[in-house]
């Protein structure tokens, strides 16, 4: 055990943000950024979330979509933990690169509008912080307006999403009325509009108001102890061992917007929240994050961020020992050596050449052209190989070809590239061999066209073959004839044979067909 780089990594705190647009992400994420004096005023993430801070005209497409298309990573120090946020994409035409992310995070906060309740994309995105089976946060967001009844937004935790909900602080009223709230655990009362000269704090004595205070003889203080008492009876009690194997969420209330329990929220998380862990390497071994050697994986790859220069850059978790410039290490995939000269982290919205990064922290490399998503790079002796990061089945499809033919070249490079990057997945047909491009959102697409003709000025021709359920056959089993008209034969870019059938009536009356034929929704 290296006690030195223990103390490093126990002080990290990497987690995602998730939510369904509009619950606000973006302002929570943007008052974290200030109480961690990475921002000086309130704005600046909004400002490039709708397009006033554009910095590169990649991000036109997000000013004119009016959403985030790029997923970032901020760091800053907090309470004397380095906290590394990664942002992702709240739009849900792009789960796929929200997907990836999570798979390098150590814990998620999610975040719920009161007045709506889980919608479908917290949803979804819980799913995949599920079966990762990492530690949720939850985040109960606009107090300062009329929302549901808190206790029905606990229940449905349970529910909707299967995982018992533990309150850790609770309103006193809501929306007009909304006086404080109630934190359990310090056995205060935070004002929410405390007078001149007063504390926001009030201390609690045996869980009743001091007499004189604001709080003596309040009907909605009263009405708010008679709710916990029920919660106390009924409810689950916090348990740190549940939270951290993903089965209990600590529930927090309060405002984004007015920045109101967003410290209180923020001071408890960085407390309960696990350092980085073990990660399982070559199949089934455990890998401890102050293992002296430094390994990492890659989760995304992001190409011409800046187009004045033009850059790749590949963003790796660090899963063990320590980061240093010029490390030489060895890419799994290849056993090819790789030196580590030109290296960045994220400060908020200014990328800097990184100064110290052990498990847990997010690290930028300059790529020209050696890395792919969920590619392993250590640097010791003994190989280490990280689980292959799950693959999404696209549900979108679209036959792709260039608009000039004799632009082939540039076809291929920004299509070979964009596929690495993982920005879309890429199919063949069988017997053609024409482009078939997938993706789990039309926006994508979008996206794809905008930055082959953008980027590699490439124009593309794109019709869509709409909906299609894509099933991966046994290349065994596999006989051209069973392709027919409500099926389209293709390869994947690893040359897997697959079937895009019309709908699931069409997968049925194959299946009906070829009973003996297995088809897998995944390889
Ligand atoms: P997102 O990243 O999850 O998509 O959400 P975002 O933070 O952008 O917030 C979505 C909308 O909700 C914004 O309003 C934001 O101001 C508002 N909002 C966020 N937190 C709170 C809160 O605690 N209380 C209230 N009342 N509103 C909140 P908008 O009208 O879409 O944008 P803007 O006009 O404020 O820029």
């Amino acid at each position: 055990m290296n006690k030195e780089l223990l103390d490093k990594v126990n002080k990290r705190r990497t987690f995602a943000i998730i939510s369904h647009p509009d619950a606000g992400k973006t302002t929570i994420t943007e008052q974290m950024l200030l109480l961690g004096g990475v921002i000086r005023s309130a704005g600046t993430v909004k400002a490039r979330k709708t397009g006033n801070y554009a910095t590169s005209d990649w991000m036109e497409i997000e000013k004119k979509r009016g959403i985030s298309v790029t997923s970032s990573v901020m760091q800053f120090e907090y309470q004397g933990k380095r906290i590394n946020i990664l942002d992702t994409p709240g739009h849900q035409d792009f789960s796929e690169d929200t997907y990836r992310t999570l798979m390098a995070v150590d814990a998620a906060v999610m975040v719920i509008d009161s007045a709506r309740g889980i919608e479908p994309q917290t949803k979804k995105l819980f799913k995949v912080v599920r079966q990762r089976g990492i530690p949720v946060f939850t985040f109960m967001n606009k107090l300062d307006r009329d929302g549901r009844e808190p206790l029905d937004l606990v229940a449905e935790l349970e529910e909707v999403l299967g995982i018992e909900g533990v309150a850790m602080n609770w309103p006193i009223g809501m929306g007009q009325s909304l006086l404080g709230l109630y934190d359990l655990a310090n056995q205060r009362v935070e004002l929410y509009h405390p007078e001149e000269g007063q504390d926001r704090f009030i201390a609690l004595a045996d869980g009743k108001a001091p007499a004189g205070s604001p709080l003596a003889d309040d009907p909605q203080f009263e009405e708010t102890l008679g709710e916990i008492e029920l919660l106390e009876g009924a409810g689950a009690s916090f348990d740190r061992a549940k939270v951290l194997a993903g089965q209990q969420t600590p529930v927090f209330f309060g405002s984004a917007l007015t920045n109101f329990g967003v410290e209180t929220f923020l001071e408890q998380f960085v407390d309960l929240a696990p350092a980085p862990g073990e990660h399982e390497v070559n199949g089934d071994e455990e890998l401890k994050p102050d293992d002296d050697e430094f390994s990492g994986f890659i989760f995304k790859i992001q190409a011409n961020m800046n187009p004045q220069h033009r850059d790749r850059i590949a963003f790796v978790r660090v899963c063990s020992g320590e980061f240093s410039k010029g490390l030489d290490v060895t890419l799994a995939r290849t056993g090819k050596q790789v030196r580590l000269n030109n290296a960045v982290e994220f400060e908020s919205s200014a990328r800097v050449q990184v100064s110290e990064a052990v498990a847990g922290d997010i690290v930028g490399l300059y790529d020209t052209g050696n890395f792919q998503i969920g590619d392993s790079i250590y640097a010791g002796k003994r190989k280490l190989e990280f689980p292959p990061l799950p693959e999404f089945t696209p549900e979108l499809f679209m036959r792709v070809s260039p608009k000039n033919v004799m632009k082939q070249k540039s076809f291929h490079k920004g299509m070979n590239q964009l596929v690495q990057e993982g920005a879309v997945q890429l199919y063949r047909n069988y017997q053609t061999d024409d482009y078939i491009l997938g993706a789990v959102g039309q926006l994508q697409f979008e996206v794809f066209q905008y930055r082959m003709k953008n980027e590699y000025n490439s124009e593309v021709e794109m019709t869509s073959i709409g909906h299609r359920v894509a099933r991966w056959i046994n290349p065994d089993q596999l006989d051209p004839k069973m392709s027919s008209s409500r099926n389209l034969l293709v390869k994947d870019r690893f040359g897997n044979p697959l079937f895009l059938f019309e709908n699931a009536f069409a997968e049925r009356w194959f299946h009906d067909k070829y009973p003996d034929v297995e088809l897998t929704e995944k390889l």
